[in-house]
């Protein structure tokens, strides 16, 4: 099953959204039906919230109120994405289960009230969620308007609790094997840490003072895996009874609490939820920035847009309304880097509750409205679009992204809290869509020759495999940049000796780092070729490199800060600082130059996004998105998609799509 039995099923990509009819009454949905019909919405996420009232009390289904909204649904062409309502239960079951309530690291249980308040090691949980799931698959499993089944909400809840205690130690036992084991693994010789028996071992609790890093790293690990096992447990319950396709939402944050890379191998259809937190041409990139890595995420095959905000713009501490237009741009973002179709979170803004305030298809002011009118013009260009279903994207460059990596620059004790994970793979991949460039992301460990360009922006850890696995990459031709404080430990937190990064790495970079000496907030530094680097420098040297800018401040004047290394018949290139986003941004243009690695769509503008979608046939798509407030011409008049009409530009803030050959 992929998103192409979701399109099939749909007659083109999707559009539409979550949709919680619960919040409303009988004249409201009469509209809801009149303006999902005008704004060509055929896909509906329901009861993605819905427990309370699907399961008034414990073991007492009540679908008749779901049944009514699916059957209206189906009468009006709109199929369903059914979801378990497992992200938030009703009060009662915190009353009845007070142990599956979650707890946080300092001791405090949480209590109901908000959403999410479940820990999903508690057997009491686990049970009534699956429960749940198979009693919805029973009865909607083959109901001839759903279209797709939504597991829960945006896993990622973490929870410290005697339970997570208990399967935490079972899942330890299992990775290594016994005590002896993890106390080497954990360096509990440092600071009195030995275990002498499983029972003292606990999830990483509030301490005193630094947390040990490896327990840190192993409790990460252990969590993805039982969210993984929890969303196996609602799936196989649903396929006993229904043969759809079944997803969960990615929730792609700042922070990561699951390996997406092996969640996202046991999902039919890979889905995820974007919201950017800056506006303008930032969100447009964010969208960028998250549709590549869903997209990477599904293994290069479509995926599906499963949430967006007409107007939201989480930033900071308010939420920031969207430019006109930006609703089709940024949905247009998505598809053409190959969602097969866009969704968005909700279809009507709430009048009460805790999302009173964030924005939707059908915004308070009621469809005599701007976002309204966007919405529908969006739906008529998605509408349009059905034809490249199933087409995909291909990349020359992939950024390297592996969750361990993230997840150990998170421990405590690091030489510098300014080494950002999230941060280096968005500045990476900034600078590429600046460049034009189609990026994907990859994993350390994976098959990495079909791309001419390769970026490390944070790989802080890396295991043996994925050392090997990149100087492998080197010597078989790829041009690859590391960037600092790389490969610095392995797969068990563990220092490298002898030098940074990890040894067949230095092979192929051709250096050896000796000394680690983070930059004062403060500094910036000035690089004898010009460019200046802010919070890390490092003293290395070359063996075998050649050095292409220098140092020139204190102990390190004259000493490499960026180098290449002909390695093989590829190079290895290392930068040993922060550079300065215009600098950078010239590295990355001059690595995309010396591989050869061309726009899809040369000579467009900056502001200007243009993506191809291609199909197994050999036609493909051009997608042009126009963030600028001038017009741009095209290279020559052609059919636009979009309006079926000749295209001589694109538009100041439009789009055009254009089929070929
Ligand atoms: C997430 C959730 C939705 C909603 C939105 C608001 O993506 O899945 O339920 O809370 O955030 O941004």
């Amino acid at each position: 099953m992929t998103a192409r039995s979701i399109t099939d099923r749909l007659g083109g990509l999707a559009f539409g959204g979550d949709y919680n009819p619960e919040q409303w009454d009988e004249p409201v949905w009469k509209e809801d039906d009149e303006l999902m019909r005008r704004a060509r919405v055929n896909l509906a996420t329901l009861g993605v919230f819905s427990w309370a009232l699907l399961e008034p009390e414990e073991g007492r289904y009540d679908f008749s109120w779901l049944d009514a909204h699916i059957e209206r649904l189906h009468a009006g062409g709109v199929a369903v994405d059914l979801a378990t309502p497992t992200a938030s239960p009703p009060p009662w079951f915190t009353l009845a289960h007070p142990d599956a309530l979650p707890v946080a690291p300092d001791g405090t249980r949480l209590i109901h009230g908000s959403r999410d308040t479940y820990c999903l090691t508690a057997p009491a949980y686990r049970s009534a969620a699956r429960r749940i799931a198979s009693a919805l698959a029973e009865r909607y499993g083959d109901h001839p308007a759903l279209a797709l089944w939504h597991v829960h909400n945006e896993y990622g809840t973490l929870c410290w609790c005697d339970h997570t205690a208990a399967a935490f130690r079972v899942w330890l036992r299992a990775r290594h094997g016994s005590l002896e084991a993890l106390n080497a693994a954990w360096g509990t010789a440092f600071w009195s840490q030995r275990y002498t028996s499983w029972e003292q071992v606990l999830p990483p609790r509030a301490t005193q003072w630094h947390k040990n890093p490896g327990q840190a790293l192993d409790f990460h690990r252990f969590w993805s895996d039982e969210i993984i096992a929890a969303y196996r447990e609602q799936r196989d319950a649903i396929r006993v009874h229904s043969d759809r396709p079944v997803t969960t939402n990615l929730m792609l944050p700042a922070y990561q609490n699951v390996d997406l890379w092996a969640f996202a191998r046991e999902l039919d259809v890979v889905t995820s939820d974007q919201y950017p937190s800056a506006p303008g041409l930032d969100a447009a990139a964010d969208a960028a920035f998250h549709a590549d890595r869903t997209r990477s995420l599904a293994g290069q095959r479509p995926w599906l847009l499963m949430e967006q905000g007409t107007s939201t713009v989480y930033d900071g501490d308010q939420i920031l309304a969207k430019e006109p237009g930006d609703i089709l741009r940024h949905t247009l973002g998505h598809i053409a880097r190959g969602s097969e179709g866009a969704l968005f979170f909700q279809w009507r803004q709430s009048r009460a509750g805790a999302e009173t305030w964030h924005s939707a298809m059908v915004p308070h002011a009621g469809p005599d409205s701007r976002i309204f009118r966007e919405v529908m013009q969006t739906g008529e260009a998605v509408a349009r679009l059905g034809e490249l279903a199933g087409s995909t994207v291909t990349a020359s460059v992939a950024v390297l992204d592996d969750p361990d990596a993230w997840w150990a620059l998170g421990v405590d004790g690091l030489p510098s809290s300014h080494l950002d994970y999230h941060a280096s793979l968005v500045r990476a991949h900034r600078a590429l869509w600046d460049a034009h460039a189609t990026v994907d992301f990859a994993h350390p460990g994976q098959e990495l020759s079909r791309y001419r360009l390769v970026i490390a922006p944070a790989l802080f850890l890396l295991s043996d495999a994925g050392a090997e696995n990149l100087r492998r990459y080197v010597a078989g031709g790829g041009t690859l940049l590391v960037q600092h404080a790389s490969g610095y430990v392995d797969d068990r937190m563990h220092a490298r000796l002898g030098g940074y990064p990890a040894g067949p790495l230095r092979e192929a970079l051709g250096i050896r780092v000796e000394e680690y000496r983070p930059l004062r907030t403060d500094q910036r530094i000035t690089l004898s070729d010009g460019s200046h680097g802010t919070v890390w420098s490092e003293s290395l040297r070359c063996e075998g490199a050649q050095t292409l800018a220098a140092y020139t401040h204190g102990m390190l004047t004259g000493s490499p800060a960026l180098t290449r290394h002909r390695f093989g018949t590829g190079q290895g290139w290392y930068l040993s600082t922060r550079l300065d986003d215009a600098d950078y941004g010239s590295l990355i243009g001059r690595l995309l130059k010396e591989t050869g690695i061309e726009p899809e769509l040369p000579g467009q503008p900056p502001g200007v996004e243009a993506v191809t979608r291609h199909a197994a046939d050999g036609r493909h798509w051009h997608f042009l998105i126009n963030h600028r407030t001038d017009a741009v011409p095209l290279p020559g008049p052609a059919h636009d998609l979009l309006t079926g009409a000749l295209a001589h530009e694109i538009p100041p803030g439009g789009c055009v799509v254009l089929r070929r050959p």
